[in-house]
């Protein structure tokens, strides 16, 4: 089945064709250089140039998997959450398409096409994918949540932030130490060279069940800017941006390793934009043995935001058609998962 995924749901217009599983075309143009002078996501000039690029996207899309829209069996677009004027653009853009070559349309949940990222291979792959049911840790610049997920549809959420998502503390730390937008990226690429254990930022809520909370790791960071002034050299900042890293990734491993034993479960994923962390990914991998667990992290191709995940996710909703007409299909920027992937033409 040749399923084309539309995904707009923040700064990434981004669309890709799907043949089971395998990733025929992944095209994503990002609006970093747009945004990034203000430090964050501007929504009204997101949903303008999602309008200006959403065409040219899907046409790259289909024309580097080397497709006619006439031979897709089905096109999938992200519903919510997100910003509203930024999914209306995918959402309508969508139905249009469905509507004027008559495909059947599916919208889905951003980030249940996170945690469901893991199944996509490059068309000669082969790795090994992990068995249901497994917890997933969904962790971007808008979600930081623990998901049960027992097979593609079944979820059940066991944990989620209290206020900022680990995403969201990365930029908003890289915004205090002027390293840019946004600030996942170039944390990561510094914290290489730095001592995790220079500063001693505190771990909120470790042994306080599944739900997180970074804001406090965030205030601590200011506290110490304010008290201390700003790294006074390359290796201080290093040193810096390695703790406040280190922090936040000690509480991602431990809160995944404590649901997971408490479910039951083997195989940990880690999915989302965060989940390209590279210290994320080691430390968790050097661990998990040690606690009977296999962590698959997300192919990095697929963590942040792209269309891949969407037209992955919808496969299976498009496999299981229901009677509903999708020119009724609303966009909701905030949306339970396991609420949409219901209405198809
Ligand atoms: O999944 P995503 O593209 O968008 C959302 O759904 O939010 O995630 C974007 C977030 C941003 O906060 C960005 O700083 C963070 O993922 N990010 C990273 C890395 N790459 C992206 N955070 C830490 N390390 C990275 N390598
Ligand atoms: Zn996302």
């Amino acid at each position: 089945m040749l399923v084309l995924g539309i995904e707009s749901s923040c700064d990434e217009t981004a669309a890709a064709v799907v043949e089971d599983h395998r990733v025929r075309s992944n095209v994503i143009y990002s609006q970093v250089a747009v945004h990034e002078r203000y430090g964050g996501v501007v929504p009204e000039l997101a949903s303008r140039n999602h309008v200006t690029k959403i065409l040219p996207v899907v046409t790259s899309a289909l024309e580097q998997a080397a497709v006619t829209i006439g031979e897709i069996d089905g096109i999938a677009v992200t519903q919510g959450p997100g910003l509203i004027g930024s999914l209306i653009v995918g959402l309508e853009t969508a139905k249009a398409l469905a509507y004027a070559f008559g495909k059947p349309l599916v919208g889905v949940h951003h980030v249940e096409g996170h945690i469901m990222a893991i199944f996509l291979q490059r068309p000669e792959e082969e790795r090994e994918m992990p068995d249901f049911p497994y917890l997933a840790l969904a962790v971007s610049g808008g979600h930081t949540s623990l998901y049960r997920v027992d097979d593609w549809g079944r979820y059940r959420a066991l944990g989620t932030t209290r206020d900022d998502a680990a995403g969201e503390a990365y930029d908003k730390v890289a915004k205090m130490l002027g390293l840019g937008y946004p600030g996942g990226v170039v944390i990561d690429r510094l914290a290489q060279g730095g001592d995790p254990r220079a500063i001693a930022f505190p771990r909120p809520m470790l042994n306080k069940g599944l739900d997180f909370s970074f804001s406090g790791i965030k205030t601590a960071v200011r506290y110490r800017l304010e008290q201390g002034g700003a790294p006074s050299s390359e290796q201080a900042l290093a040193d810096f941006v390695a703790s406040f890293q280190e922090a936040v990734v000690d509480v991602l491993i431990h809160k995944c390793i404590t649901a997971a034993q408490g479910e039951g479960v083997r195989d940990v994923v880690l999915a989302g934009g965060v989940a390209a962390n590279s210290r994320l990914r080691a430390k968790f991998a050097d661990s998990a043995p040690e606690h009977g667990l296999r962590v698959f992290a997300t192919p990095l191709a697929y963590c942040t935001d792209n269309a891949a995940m969407i037209a992955g996710l919808g496969l299976h909703y498009l496999a299981q058609p229901r009677p509903m007409g999708f020119l009724a299909l609303n966009a909701y920027a905030n949306l339970p998962i396991g609420a949409c992937s219901t209405s198809h033409g």
